[in-house]
């Protein structure tokens, strides 16, 4: 007996130690980039580390810290010490930036790679500091100076630990260990139609702050009055309670607020803004200054609804003339996207295209893609990877995949271009599905009225040629959403011209996806599957198809770009890209581009 107690006292001091530094980030701060901030992009060294070896020793159970890689010893300086790990090589890789497309050896590489960065710094007195990563996919340890600080899991979302008081003028060793392998349990799942991007794929960077400073905030029209601009403001830090003057110029607002013992405050302001519109993009500098802070942000006001079978903007119907985008590069054949360059290129391909609405599939974005959506006049519909067979049963699976709403919600909640959230994209229905799904509905409702709320449903068919929608989730969110792929899954183009849609509730129809595939450059008869003609051919006879499709609000085809997947096989036509790309991996645009480009100017 005694000896069982001696080992379940040391595997519990071993876990509680093992997990002591891997607690949760700190709450986002939203805004970095309209904040004091240091950049920590660059070549970092790294380790690829397939069996963890720096993290758990050879019996599986983790190292103390010492024993770990985030000890970063030196393996030069005393060759009497056995150490088998050294950072000190030519081993780097481009932070921002997937690996997989940085080395040839680890382009399926699924697993851990060791992320070290030693910086210089110069502590500011009387400041806070943060490190800030704008995601790392799929979980991510932060260790400082040898000691594990934060833990983080989730591809697509930033977060940041704080690390006042940690930094030292020189030589600080931040170390991360970035895991992308896929989990039953994770969101997304084992499965998906995207390459599973490893790494620090956005930018790293440090963000002072005073010692009270503005964390968030919310500043929106109010959704039933477009003479009212209303919001909240919190703090963070121990002066909580404050003066804060909320200051739009140029609409001449000023007003003054006073923050509670929690840091928050709300407030109304009566103004009559020029409304955020895709014609007219018009967004207004916004500054919010406590007594030890002063944040600056570009916001939008507009107002979305739904009224029967329309999507009202700003109290107008709108057509949502959209596409789907994955966040790959433009060119230079894939690798996760992440600066305002690729933003722009991308998202001025769907501006060509004659869009004015994106989904950006099938997770959020980097924050260049909604900001330079915002000011080209682009809507968004932004979404978390709740995508396929997620485990809908485990309460860690939703605990994870409502972590991933709150902060794509928080980081993005004052884009005004933003006006759908989705909560999951073809997902299998049964009732713990519906639960889980319903609750993060409920989770966006109370984080954000203002917005739509959707997702990819399923669809079902009465019968060969006519399909509707009886998804139990149809009744829970704003659209009657959903993926079709008539003339490519089902059946060949010419179906397109025998379907009929039939919807017995009255909400916007969106189609969030159709389409087919082709090889940019390869011609030969329409019926030829993966030529242009082909491709062509299923566009036109998809939009005369929609045409007939009452109630529809909007709709986007999917893709704009070819984009890398393991589950597209076919040498010589996929080569590892799902081809349904309105344009190439090369940017070459097939002539399916110009079917849509065509339709949308008649819409
Ligand atoms: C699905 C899915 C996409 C996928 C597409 C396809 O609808 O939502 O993620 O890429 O079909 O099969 O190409």
């Amino acid at each position: 007996m005694k000896r069982f107690l001696l080992s379940a006292a040391v595997l519990l001091s071993a876990l509680a130690f093992a997990y002591a530094g891997e607690g949760a980030p700190a709450p986002q701060i939203v805004n970095v980039y309209g904040r004091e901030t240091v950049s920590l992009d660059g070549l970092w060294k790294t380790i690829v580390d397939p069996y963890e070896n720096g993290y758990y020793n050879y019996r599986m159970d983790p190292h103390s810290d010492a024993s770990s890689y985030f000890a970063d010893r030196d393996f030069d300086a005393d060759r009497t010490v056995l150490y088998e790990y050294n950072f000190n090589t030519d081993r780097t890789l481009m932070v921002p930036g997937d690996w997989n497309t940085q080395r040839d050896e680890l382009y399926y590489y699924e697993g851990t790679v060791w992320y070290r960065n030693i910086f210089d710094y110069q502590p500011k007195p009387g400041r806070r500091t943060f490190i800030y990563f704008g995601a790392a996919n799929y979980e991510a340890i932060i260790g400082l100076d040898g000691k594990k600080i934060a833990r983080h899991v989730g591809g697509y979302t930033p977060f940041n630990v704080e690390v006042t008081g940690m930094l030292k003028e020189t030589g600080n060793s931040l170390i991360v260990k970035v895991d992308n392998k896929r989990h039953a349990d994770g969101v997304p799942t084992l499965n998906s139609d995207w390459w599973n991007y490893g790494g620090l794929t956005r930018s790293v960077m440090i963000v002072e702050t005073p010692m009270t400073f503005i964390r968030d905030y919310s500043v929106q029209l109010d959704p039933d009055d477009v003479e009212k601009i209303e919001g909240w403001v919190q703090l963070d830090g121990k002066q909580a309670r404050q003066d804060v003057v909320v200051t739009i110029a140029e609409l001449n607002v000023k007003q003054t607020i006073r923050t509670d013992s929690k840091g928050f405050a709300r407030f109304e302001i009566k103004a009559r803004p020029e409304l955020w519109c895709p014609e007219n993009p018009k967004l207004y500098d916004v500054n919010i200054a406590s007594e030890t802070d002063s944040v600056t942000d570009r916001i939008g006001f507009r107002t979305v609804k739904t009224r029967g079978t329309e999507i009202l903007l700003n109290g107008e119907p709108v057509f949502c003339k959209g596409v789907s985008i994955h966040e790959e590069m433009p060119y230079s054949g894939s690798g996760r996207a992440y600066s305002e360059d690729h933003a722009r290129i991308l998202l001025g391909w769907a501006k060509e295209m004659g869009c004015n609405f994106v989904r950006l599939a099938h997770y959020p974005h980097n924050e260049h893609m909604v900001r330079v959506a915002e000011e080209m006049g682009l809507m968004v519909w932004s979404e978390i990877p709740v995508y396929w067979t997620i485990q809908f049963e485990n309460p860690q699976t939703y605990a994870n995949a409502e972590a991933q709403l709150v902060d794509m919600i928080t980081r993005d909640r004052n884009r005004a271009n933003v006006i759908i959230w989705s909560v999951a994209n073809e997902t299998p229905r049964g009732a713990a599905r519906l639960d889980f799904l319903k609750r993060l509905i409920d989770k966006t409702r109370e984080m954000d009225p203002t917005r739509l709320v959707s997702a990819a449903m399923e669809k079902d068919n009465i019968d060969a040629v006519t399909v509707t929608v009886k998804d139990e989730l149809v009744d829970y969110v704003d659209l009657i959403s959903f993926n079709q792929y008539v003339g490519w899954y089902d059946g060949s183009s010419e179906k397109c011209d025998r379907m009929n849609w039939v919807f017995n509730i009255k909400k916007p129809v969106f189609i969030s996806e159709f389409g087919g595939g082709a090889v940019y450059g390869r011609h030969g008869d329409v019926t030829e599957r993966f030529t242009e003609e082909y491709q062509e051919d299923l566009y036109q006879r998809s939009v005369n198809m929609l045409e007939r499709i009452e109630g529809l609000a909007g709709t986007t085809p999917w893709i704009l770009k070819d984009f890398r997947s393991p589950r597209r096989q076919i040498v010589g036509i996929q080569d590892d890209f799902n081809r349904k790309g309105l344009i190439s991996d090369q940017g070459g645009k097939k002539k399916a581009f110009y079917v849509m480009k065509k339709w949308y100017e008649t819409h």
